[in-house]
């Protein structure tokens, strides 16, 4: 049975202009609409442009995980002989719980891993990678590159410990990360080819685009080819290379980086693919020990910030040491801060704790 009260109810919580308007509708006057709508129309557009404006101004994250290699060390155990305090798997999942815990609360667009997620390659260590990594799915969107220890693992006979690693790129990453999965997410963009080694991403934040290139450790020519076209066809994008092996601990672009894999190292990467594209601003690399940060200039007068972080001989293989960078689109700025969520700490000597000149505002 309708309640009688229903219609003059539900007008009594109408806006004043719109029970108007529905009276004067009502009454069939209809020249005497226009200033109503014509003032409707208005306070709608005065609403829209300031909901648009604290959309655009919103700051938005970006973490940075660096090599996790010690924290899934479980075939040769160079890691529980070196800190002696066993399994250290806890502080990877430390990262990734401390990320989707914090989404909300910064913004968290995405997550980055600048490879060596495992150690040797073995299908163990990998586990803890993806049950690590996992903790992120449906929270955090995230992708990842594929360091040295993540492929083409060889035992050596020198000692207990001693091995190589990139003998080859033959790698367990993508059962364990396959391209089927990642596919079906929204942020996913493309692969170089049908494994998930070389991938791009994207994502949406405060009316801006962004895109992340991950790419492989030394990355061939025809990878760099692959990537430049992705980044060509995508002006509107704005791009962060992710790859393991690029700068040195003194804030140089590395001109060999060894290891039996054919590939470019850093100075290779710049020349072949950064410097080139003006929508590229920023590139991340772990594998060298240390933190280092060095701008340059590319090509087309714009700046790109090409940033180490590597925490993995830190006491406990890195104790879970990761970076964020906060990007203030409203102040064209991006802070960069470096945290342990196991000890819940910042790191704040200037090489850990700085800011970053881009330009987001119009
Ligand atoms: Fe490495």
């Amino acid at each position: 049975m309708s309640n009688p009260d229903s219609t003059s109810s539900t007008r009594s919580c109408w806006p004043r202009f719109a029970t108007e308007l529905t009276d004067r509708v009502v009454a069939g006057s209809l020249a005497d609409m226009f200033p109503i709508l014509r003032r409707c129309l208005l306070v709608g557009l005065v609403v829209w442009l300031l909901g648009q404006q604290l959309h655009a101004a919103k700051p938005f994250t970006i973490v940075v995980l660096p090599d996790t290699q010690c924290y899934c060390d479980t075939r040769v155990k160079y890691a529980a002989h070196k800190w002696k305090n066993g399994d250290l798997r806890r502080y990877f999942f430390k990262q990734t719980e401390w990320a989707r815990d914090n989404q909300e609360r910064l913004n968290i667009a995405f997550l980055v891993h600048e490879g060596d997620i495992v150690q040797t390659d073995y299908p163990e260590e990998w586990k803890i990678a993806k049950e690590a990594m996992t903790k992120l799915d449906g929270k955090v969107p995230y992708c990842l590159c594929l360091g040295n220890h993540d492929m083409g693992f060889r035992k050596t006979d020198q000692s207990k410990l001693s091995y190589k690693s990139a003998e080859n790129r033959k790698t367990h990453f993508n059962r364990y990360f396959p391209r089927s999965k990642y596919a079906k997410t929204k942020e996913f963009g493309g692969t170089f080819d049908e494994s998930h080694d070389n991938s791009w991403y994207h994502f949406e934040q405060a009316g801006l685009k962004f895109m992340i290139v991950a790419l492989e450790f030394k990355p061939r020519d025809e990878v760099l080819a692959w990537a430049g076209d992705v980044v060509k066809t995508h002006p509107e994008h704005r791009v962060i290379v992710l790859t393991h092996s690029y700068l040195d601990s003194k804030s140089k672009r590395r001109t060999r980086s060894g290891y039996a894999v054919k590939g470019n190292p850093g100075e290779q990467i710049w020349q072949k693919l950064v410097r080139k594209h003006e929508n590229i601003f920023m590139v991340l690399c772990g594998h060298v020990i240390g933190e280092a940060r060095l701008t340059s200039t590319g090509d087309h007068g714009n700046a790109v910030h090409q940033l180490l972080s590597d925490y993995q001989a830190m006491n406990n293989g890195g104790e879970s040491w990761l970076r964020y960078m906060v990007f203030h689109p409203d102040r064209d700025k991006i802070e960069v801060f470096t945290y342990n969520p196991a000890l819940d700490k910042f790191r704040d000597q200037p090489s850990s704790r700085f800011d970053l000149d881009y330009r987001m505002s119009k």
